[in-house]
C-alpha cells in the first residue's frame, strides 16, 4: 500500500496541466475502435480506468488491437505513484498534449468479434456501462467483470434499457458480472430514473446501432460527451431540454486530442485556493455540463476564470485562471445541481473543511454508489484528519474551521485519495493518506502536479 504524507505547505505561482479527461477518453476510445477507418487520439490519459477500456476493446476489436496494445505498452511506466514521467509544467495551453498517441484502426461495429475470455473492466464503472451499450448490439456473448469495488456497483440501471432494446443482459443480483448476448436492437424511449451519464451514454451507443429512433429522457442534466462526439462525427443526434434522440448511424474514424480533465484540474484549483497560489491550468475541457464546479467554487469565494480557446470533437477547451481567495466561505449544494458536480464533491468537501462555517451537500445519494461509499468515506476521512463531518441519508454536512491533521484512508477510491491530500495542504499538522495508489485510476502524476504548486508531499510504500 502506498502512503502519501503531506506537510503544511505554502504556495507558489504556477502553470500546470492535467491528464486527459477520463469521461471523454473512454468514449473516444470506444468510438475509435468501432469506427469505419483509422483514428488518431492524442492525450488519452495513462490512467488505470482507460487501460481497462483499452484492453477490453482490444479483446473484441481485432483491427483496433495492435494500436491499443501499443498504447497500453507505451503508457505502462506512467502509472508509478510519485515517480511518473509526467511533467506538469510543460507547455500547458498550446499544441498537442505530449505522451503516446493511440493510433486505432476500426472496421465498424460489424468488425467486433467474440472475446476469448471475460472482459475485465477493473475499477471503472464507465468502462462497464458504456461497453454494455456497445456489446448489446454485437451478435455474440460477452461477460464483463470488475474488481471488488466495481462488483458492488448497481448494473440493473444499464441492463434494463438494453433489454428493452432487445439484448439479453443478465446481472448477478443486480451487480457484475454482466453477461450480454447481443443482437439486432430496436430503438427505445427511456426515462432515466436517476440522472446518470454512464447509462445515458450506453443507451445512445446502443441506439446508433438500433432500428428506428432512440430517445433518452433525463431527470436532471448530466455530462453530454457521448452526444457531442456522435454529433461532431456527423451523427443524427438531436438534443432538447432533458431529451436526447439518436437514429442509426455508423461513424467514421477521426483525429482528436483529449482535453485535460476538469475533474483533475479541480484538485489543483482547490490546492491553489488552500495554498494561496495563483494558478493557470491550460488545455482543460470546459464542457458546460462539467463547469458547474466553477460556479460552486465562486460561491465559496474562489474566483476561477475560464476562457475557451478551441474545440476538439465538439468539446470546448481552454484555460482556467485562479486567484487565491482571502478566506473560504461555506457552501450549500442542492439536489438539482449535484449531478453537475458529482465527481467534485470530495474536493468541495475538502475545501469546506477549511471554510468559515458549515457546508451541506444535499441529494447526494448517488455518491454512495461510486468507487466507494463516498458520502461515508469523505465524512470518515475528514474526521480522521481532525475535522467534523457527517453523512446522513443522502446528505453530507461538513463543519468548517480547519483540520488539525491526522490519518485518512482512500478506501481504494481515487477521488478520496487526492481530496484528502489536498485537504492536508492547509491542515495544522501532518496528514497521512493511506491507499494513495488509487490516485492512478484517474490522475497519474498528481504528486508532481501538487509539488509544482508548492505542496510538501512524499509517497512511500
Ligand atoms: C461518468 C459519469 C458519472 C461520473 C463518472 C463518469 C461518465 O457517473 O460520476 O465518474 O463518464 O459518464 P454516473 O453517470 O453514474 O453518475
Amino acid at each position: 500500500m502506498v502512503r502519501a504524507r503531506i506537510r503544511p505547505s505554502s504556495g507558489v505561482e504556477a502553470r500546470a496541466r492535467v491528464p486527459g479527461d477520463k469521461s471523454i477518453a473512454h468514449r473516444w476510445l470506444i468510438l475509435a475502435s468501432t469506427a469505419e477507418g483509422p483514428s488518431r487520439l492524442a492525450g488519452v490519459p495513462p490512467a488505470l480506468d482507460l487501460r481497462s477500456t483499452a484492453s477490453c476493446l482490444a479483446a473484441v476489436a481485432p483491427a483496433a488491437r495492435p494500436g491499443l496494445d501499443r498504447w497500453l505498452a507505451e503508457t505502462l511506466s506512467d502509472l508509478e505513484v510519485g515517480g511518473s514521467t509526467w511533467n506538469p509544467s510543460s507547455s500547458p495551453s498550446s499544441g498537442e498534449p505530449d505522451g503516446p498517441v493511440a493510433e486505432v484502426e476500426g472496421e465498424g461495429r460489424s468488425g467486433l468479434r467474440p472475446p476469448a475470455a471475460a472482459l475485465d473492466c477493473g475499477n471503472a464503472g464507465t468502462t462497464m456501462r458504456l461497453l454494455a451499450g456497445v456489446l448489446a448490439a454485437a451478435p455474440f456473448r460477452s461477460v464483463l467483470v470488475g474488481d471488488a469495488s466495481l462488483s458492488r456497483r448497481p448494473m440493473e440501471r444499464v441492463a434494463e434499457p438494453l433489454r428493452a432494446m432487445g439484448a439479453s443482459v443478465t446481472t448477478t443480483d443486480g451487480h457484475p458480472p454482466l453477461t450480454i448476448r447481443g443482437g439486432p436492437l430496436r430503438g427505445v424511449r427511456w426515462t432515466l430514473p436517476v440522472p446518470t451519464a454512464q447509462v445515458k451514454g450506453a443507451i445512445l451507443l446502443a441506439g446508433v446501432a438500433a432500428q428506428g429512433e432512440t430517445i433518452v429522457e433525463e431527470p436532471a442534466p448530466t455530462r453530454d460527451h457521448t452526444e457531442r462526439a456522435l454529433r461532431a462525427l456527423g451523427g443524427p443526434v438531436e438534443t432538447g431540454p432533458g431529451t436526447v434522440r439518436v437514429r442509426p448511424f455508423q461513424h467514421p474514424g477521426f483525429a482528436a486530442s483529449v482535453p485535460g480533465d476538469l475533474s483533475s484540474a479541480a484538485f489543483l484549483v482547490g490546492a491553489a485556493a488552500l495554498l494561496g497560489s495563483r494558478l493557470e491550468v491550460g488545455g482543460v475541457g470546459l464542457n458546460p455540463t462539467r463547469t458547474h464546479l466553477l460556479e460552486v467554487l465562486g460561491r465559496m469565494g474562489v474566483a476561477v476564470r475560464a476562457s475557451i480557446e478551441r474545440d476538439e470533437l465538439g468539446e470546448p477547451v481552454g484555460t482556467l485562471r485562479v486567484d487565491p481567495p482571502a478566506h473560504l466561505d461555506p457552501v450549500e449544494v442542492g439536489p438539482e445541481e449535484l449531478p453537475l458536480v458529482i465527481d467534485e464533491v470530495p474536493l468541495l468537501a475538502a475545501l469546506a473543511a477549511h471554510a468559515d462555517g458549515p457546508s451541506r451537500f444535499a441529494g447526494a445519494g448517488e455518491l454512495r454508489l461510486k468507487e466507494s461509499d463516498r458520502l461515508e468515506g469523505i465524512a470518515a476521512g475528514l474526521r480522521g484528519l481532525g475535522g467534523r463531518a457527517e453523512a446522513v441519508g443522502d446528505a453530507l454536512r461538513v463543519e468548517g474551521g480547519g483540520l488539525r491533521g491526522g490519518r485518512a484512508s482512500s478506501l481504494g477510491d481515487h477521488r478520496l485519495a487526492i481530496a484528502f491530500a489536498v485537504a492536508g495542504l492547509a491542515a495544522e499538522g501532518e496528514v497521512e493518506v493511506e491507499g494513495f495508489e488509487a490516485s492512478t485510476v484517474s490522475f497519474p502524476g498528481v504528486v508532481a502536479a501538487l509539488r509544482g504548486l508548492g505542496a510538501h508531499i512524499e509517497v512511500s510504500t
